[in-house]
């Protein structure tokens, strides 16, 4: 159910584990192909592996939890206590995150030990529109900080016009953006800190 997607180095050389969660559920989501891209272009003490399972969630329901974590949330309250940091790609619907992302990001803020309390998360994101999804990553934002995420601040990675920007097979067009991908991983991957400890 994880992908490994980044290539070529050993687990003994890995410093910082990073887990990527894509907010969609498209097969050919430019959100997806961002985070595969992010993978390729992080620095080598840095492997960044998909969460791919979002379709398997159940939507958020208290009874649920109630009768035990259902298989698909468990393991992915696992993926992500596993990881030092989050890297997350927001799509925007509406000008606002897809429920499909609040609902994965709610399961993983319930106790005990919430997986991304006192975490560092990088989001990064691209819609087709022409803003980008600027407005769906502020509500992101806001989000991650009531479950006591902490987002890189600063410079973000939101590329408007996706379809423009993406090849057929889904890799980013122009060296400028794999730039900016790049620079913002190098920034994440110089964090002080990752954890806070929970
Ligand atoms: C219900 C819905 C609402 C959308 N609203 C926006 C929007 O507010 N801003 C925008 O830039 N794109 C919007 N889009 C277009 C998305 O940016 C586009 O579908 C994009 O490909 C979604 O990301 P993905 O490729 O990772 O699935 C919307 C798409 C859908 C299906």
């Amino acid at each position: 159910m994880k992908v490994e997607v980044a290539e070529g180095r050993g687990r003994d050389e890995l410093v910082l584990r990073f887990a990527g969660l894509p907010g969609s559920l498209r097969r050919a989501s430019f959100n997806s192909a961002l985070l595969r891209e992010a993978a390729v272009l992080a620095p080598p003490q840095a492997q960044l592996a998909l969460y791919d399972d979002l379709a398997q969630l159940p939507h958020y329901n208290k009874d649920l939890r109630e009768e035990g974590d259902p298989a698909p949330v468990a393991d992915m309250r696992a993926f992500f206590a596993e990881a030092d940091a989050a890297v997350i790609a927001c799509p925007e619907y509406n000008r606002g995150m897809p429920g499909v992302l609040k609902n994965a990001l709610d399961w993983l803020s319930r106790p005990p030990d919430p997986p991304l309390y006192g975490k560092s998360v990088l989001l990064i994101g691209t819609a087709t529109g022409g803003m980008g999804g600027a407005l769906a990553h502020y509500q992101a934002r806001q989000v991650l900080s009531a479950m006591g995420a902490i987002v890189l601040p600063g410079r973000e990675v939101v590329l408007p016009f996706a379809a423009d920007r993406f090849t057929p097979e889904l890799r980013l067009r122009q060296e400028s953006d794999r730039i900016l991908l790049r620079e913002a991983m190098e920034r994440f991957c110089a964090l002080k800190v990752f954890s806070l400890g929970n």
